[in-house]
């Protein structure tokens, strides 16, 4: 598979050197409007293969937002993630940057779509929701390919904080045997990590961890990429560029995995119009099942609350979706 990877910054790299490593990836495309640092981040990338033993060519491009070929070398790309624009600083929420950001991934998905027209496209660049959106209408794409990366990161930290906290109350848990979703808005605030779903290999965590504790868990899972901002002075790079590789190989690979990803809503958990993390089955056709979960009680007011920060915030994307 050949994978476009739009921004060569700390995410775009990692997804780069994350996607070098596997067999189902023959190259990866590093672009950037940074001259240099593309190709500088692609030949890194590049002198780790004898020692990591890949055979995936990895190269870099500068291309300029309006260069009418500035995209020639991504061309016949079977996906293309988006990571670029401006990360968040501390202090700032992701909603802060959409105006910057709306206009750099409308000019990235209209360059890539000209070359690699049947791709499907993962969508990381903040306000992650809102960039999915906004890639949905200006693309016209059919919702199964545009997809966004958000839920595969929080649920991640999400079984990270429960593995913590079971271990600090006395069960030493490890984080592979931790099952645990988060939906709803990739949103500091709003994000619905479900607690009433987590397991310990299959038993409710909610039989070892008191509320108090899981509401610490849960507060800490909304705030886990604002808490790296703050720790690393700038938005975190390892686990969001794992969490987009691992969606590019659920597709590569036809997995049929069941992960949350912001897609398109058409009717389903009562929305339309909307792009918003929900459970979708990934696999060789990009979102080929919307799951429905039966949310209730806290959680329903939660996803319900989520789903109204997302409008609220597409609600400023004005000029860029015309
Ligand atoms: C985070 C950014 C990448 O959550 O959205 O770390």
């Amino acid at each position: 598979m050949k994978v476009t990877v739009v921004g060569a910054g700390n995410v775009g790299a990692t997804v780069a050197n994350v996607l070098a490593q596997k067999k189902f990836c023959s190259e990866v495309v590093l672009v950037d409007i940074k001259d240099g640092v593309p190709q500088g981040k692609a030949m890194d990338i590049m002198q780790t293969a004898h020692m990591l033993n890949f055979n995936t060519r990895v190269v870099g491009v500068t291309a300029q937002p309006g260069d009418e070929n500035g995209y020639a070398p991504t061309a016949g790309s079977e996906v293309v993630v988006v990571t670029s624009g401006i990360p968040r600083k501390p202090g700032m929420t992701r909603e802060q940057l959409i105006g910057t950001n709306a206009k750099i991934v409308k000019s990235v998905v209209d360059q890539a779509m000209k070359f690699s027209p049947n791709a499907y496209f993962i969508i990381i660049s903040n306000p992650m929701d809102s960039m999915t959106y906004l890639t949905l209408k200006d693309t016209k794409l059919p919702r199964n390919r545009v997809i966004g990366q958000g839920g595969m990161l929080d649920s991640s930290r999400f079984r990270y904080f429960l593995a913590q906290a079971l271990t600090k109350a006395g069960y030493a848990a490890s984080v592979t045997d931790i099952d645990g979703m988060v939906i709803g808005g990739h949103n500091d605030k709003t994000m619905v990590p479900l607690v009433s779903l987590a397991t310990w290999r299959g038993v409710p965590v909610t039989d070892f961890l008191s509320k108090e504790e899981l509401d610490d868990v849960v507060a800490q899972t909304k705030v886990g990429g604002a808490t790296l901002t703050g720790l690393l002075g700038t938005s975190a790079w390892i686990a969001p560029g794992a969490a987009a590789a691992a969606l590019v190989e659920a597709i590569a690979m036809d997995e049929k995995k069941l992960i949350p990803c912001c897609v398109s809503l058409e009717g389903e958990y009562g929305e339309k119009d909307l792009c918003i993390g929900v459970p979708v089955v990934l696999g060789a056709k990009g979102v080929e099942k919307v799951v429905e979960l039966k949310l209730a009680g806290d959680e329903k007011a939660q996803f319900e609350a989520s789903v109204q920060a997302a409008r609220d915030t597409n609600s400023k994307l004005g000029d860029a979706l015309k």
